[in-house]
């Protein structure tokens, strides 16, 4: 049989439906291996098994009687980077990053029998320790400045995507704000009394990872005053940046609460 007939064999196949099983998720950090498995103990001489990624369904690998790899395909996405097991048809993508999150299929053609399984992947990047800094209105003087009993703290961290940012007093959840799909700044602030002894920290997580930052206080909250408002003109531009962040993933995370309730 030609390959153009068994295309467009699968292709027909398509149209009148056949069952697929579920989906597979499966989650990795960057840098790390995953496989997906064809569950085929052992393909046949003249099986055919064809990888595809994406949206777009990009040929990514195939058997065919002869062990036969594309890896230069989607813009060099997978150069160098996949293996084919040659036994059972499994796909091995090695050293992933977030380009390799999305959809997977294997169309597996077995005689006149043709089964297709689909996975999803998705790869995190790697969290960065979030920072904390103390927090001052960039306007001493107006009416929005808090009691000089208080101190008020922010924690941050640059450039995330689906994460997690929250402040914990001891084991206890404080505030914690999420972004879903958006490479983004976040922010999130605490608010505490001078006197107080409890232990906080702040704390970034994925489904799968998370660091976290202990927080000092009397590194940021002196008996005096926590907020030092001899700041130089340097630092309250850099205070009022910050605040725009805020303010940019607060809309982000908004527009996409809007959306998926939408959806
Ligand atoms: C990539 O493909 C070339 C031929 O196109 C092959 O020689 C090489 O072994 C492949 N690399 C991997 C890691 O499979
Ligand atoms: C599978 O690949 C290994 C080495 O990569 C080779 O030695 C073996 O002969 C191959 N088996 C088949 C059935 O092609
Ligand atoms: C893994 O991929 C990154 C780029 O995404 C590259 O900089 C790094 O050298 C690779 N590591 C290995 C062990 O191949
Ligand atoms: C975040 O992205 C900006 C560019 O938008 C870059 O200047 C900055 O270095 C990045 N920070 C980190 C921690 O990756
Ligand atoms: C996020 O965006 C910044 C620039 O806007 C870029 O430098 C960084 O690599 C991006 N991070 C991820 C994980 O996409
Ligand atoms: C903080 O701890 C000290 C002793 O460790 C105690 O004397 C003080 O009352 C505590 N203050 C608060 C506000 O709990
Ligand atoms: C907390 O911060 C103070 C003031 O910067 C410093 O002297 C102290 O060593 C710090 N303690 C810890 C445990 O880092």
């Amino acid at each position: 049989m030609s390959r153009t007939f068994v295309f467009f064999c699968l292709g027909l196949w398509r149209l009148v439906g056949v069952e697929t099983d579920e989906m597979k998720s499966t989650e990795v950090m960057e840098g790390d291996s995953v496989t997906l498995h064809t569950d085929v103990t052992q393909i046949h001489s003249d099986d055919l098994i064809l990888w595809t990624f994406g949206s777009k369904a990009t040929h990514i690998a195939r058997i065919n009687r002869a062990r036969e790899i594309f890896n230069n395909s989607a813009n060099g996405r997978f150069r160098d980077r996949l293996q084919l097991d040659n036994q059972t048809g499994s796909l091995t993508i090695t050293n992933t990053s977030t380009g390799h999150s999305g959809p997977y299929e294997v169309e597996i053609v077995t005689g006149n029998k043709i089964s297709v399984k689909t996975f999803r992947v998705t790869v995190y990047a790697s969290l960065s320790i979030p920072d904390i800094t103390s927090y001052s209105p960039s306007n001493p003087s107006s009416s929005e400045t808090p009691p000089s009993s208080r101190c008020v703290l922010l924690c941050s961290v640059m450039n995330v995507t689906r994460v997690t940012l929250s402040w914990y007093r001891g084991s206890e959840l404080l505030s914690s704000i999420s972004i879903p799909e958006l490479n983004t700044t976040i922010s999130l602030h605490l608010e505490l009394e001078h006197e107080d002894n409890n232990t906080y920290s702040c704390v970034l997580n994925n489904p799968i990872s998370h660091q976290a930052r202990h927080l000092n206080i009397s590194e940021f909250c002196h008996t005096t005053s926590c907020i030092n408002y001899a700041h130089s003109f340097t630092e309250a531009v850099i205070r009022l940046v910050i605040s725009v962040l805020v303010g940019v993933a607060t809309i982000a995370v908004l527009v996409y609460d809007i959306r998926s309730r939408r959806v």
